[in-house]
């Protein structure tokens, strides 16, 4: 049968039949499969949204890539369940004579609406992870070719873990995990190439990053220094970004470690009734990487208090913003 038609008649059915409604919604630990039919890679990852699409990079660990180089792939969605491979958007040669082993982690898009780039950090290292750094790519366009451009220490520290931020005004920032200090806020410079200065420095032990601004406070989550290992992850509130933050608790009971799990987003969707806030996490295959999975799960917020529920099968309104997790 003609492929098209195939994947028309696919989906009628699927809207009609039960069984294959799994199509429109997240299962938080399975294996994701793009519109190819090819698992997504996108790990350690960020989202960008433009207008109704959202855009999710992350470390491409295809088992076929070539093994200097180092892979970010970029898909879109307007429903967060079902994504269309849109480019592998970096295939990186050792761009700082870093050796074998080198390191390209956990990329994080941002669209600078001044210059109308779209500029992506990530985590540079060595195989040792000594160098510390953050690496910058731009692209004119979204799902491009990105091209490197420099690497530095943000604010002269040392920089593994990063995480991004956008705030509600559309202010940019960067999380950074810097080993001797903390956790750092730091908000990029108005053409988002640089980092510009301290928002706050969280004198914790966290990486995988990631706040989220909610109902008027401010939510910071982050893992503990485990590798790829997980732990419990924990999260914090303050009114404004630079703090004061309250003390540190468990997003979820801490004996299940994050459910397996390790932060790397808060996405937040807004709608018509309600606002759904989006944990993702990766569960992490360290000798399989390409099979490493996501945790997504609509977390349960109220009074300042941040949860984690024990994942299942769940869909997504985007109109309406609200989450329907399956009994
Ligand atoms: C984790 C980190 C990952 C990766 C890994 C390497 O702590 O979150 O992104 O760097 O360590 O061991």
């Amino acid at each position: 049968m003609h492929m098209k038609l195939a994947s028309l008649i696919l989906a009628a059915v699927a809207g009609f039949c039960p069984a294959m409604r799994g199509a429109e919604s997240i299962q938080p630990g399975e294996v994701w499969l793009d519109n190819r039919g090819q698992p997504i890679q996108a790990h350690g990852g960020g989202i960008l949204r433009l207008g109704e699409v959202y855009y999710w990079f992350g470390e491409d660990r295809s088992p076929n890539n070539e093994r200097g180089r180092r892979y970010v792939s970029c898909y879109a969605s307007t429903n967060l369940a079902q994504w269309t491979f849109r480019n592998q958007v970096v295939k990186l040669a050792d761009p700082e004579q870093l050796g074998p082993g080198w390191v390209f982690e956990r990329p994080k898009v941002f669209y600078n609406a001044a210059t109308k780039k779209f500029v992506m950090y990530a985590h540079l290292d060595d195989r040792r992870y000594k160098l510390a750094r953050v690496a910058v790519l731009t692209c004119d366009t979204v799902a491009g070719d990105y091209h490197y451009l420099k690497s530095f220490r943000p604010l002269d520290h040392e920089s593994r873990d990063i995480g991004q931020f956008v705030d509600d005004d559309g202010t940019a920032y960067l999380i950074f995990e810097d080993r001797p200090n903390g956790f750092h806020i730091a908000k990029l410079s108005a053409d988002y190439l640089n980092v510009e200065s301290e928002v706050c420095l969280i004198a914790e032990h966290m990486e995988g990053g990631a706040i989220v601004h909610y109902h008027g406070l401010y939510y910071v989550l982050g893992s503990a220094l485990t590798g790829w290992n997980p732990n419990p992850n924990k999260y914090a509130t303050a009114k404004s970004l630079s703090g004061p933050w309250s003390e540190f608790k468990d997003l979820a009971p801490p004996e299940l470690k994050t459910y397996g799990s390790q932060s790397t987003l808060l996405l937040k969707v807004v709608g018509s009734k309600t606002d759904t806030v989006i944990f993702m996490g990766d569960i992490w295959k360290p000798r399989a990487q390409w099979d490493s999975r996501y945790l997504w799960m609509p977390l349960a917020i109220s009074d300042g208090q941040m949860h984690l529920p024990k994942p299942r099968e769940w869909t997504l309104d985007m109109q309406t913003g609200e989450a329907k997790i399956q009994k």
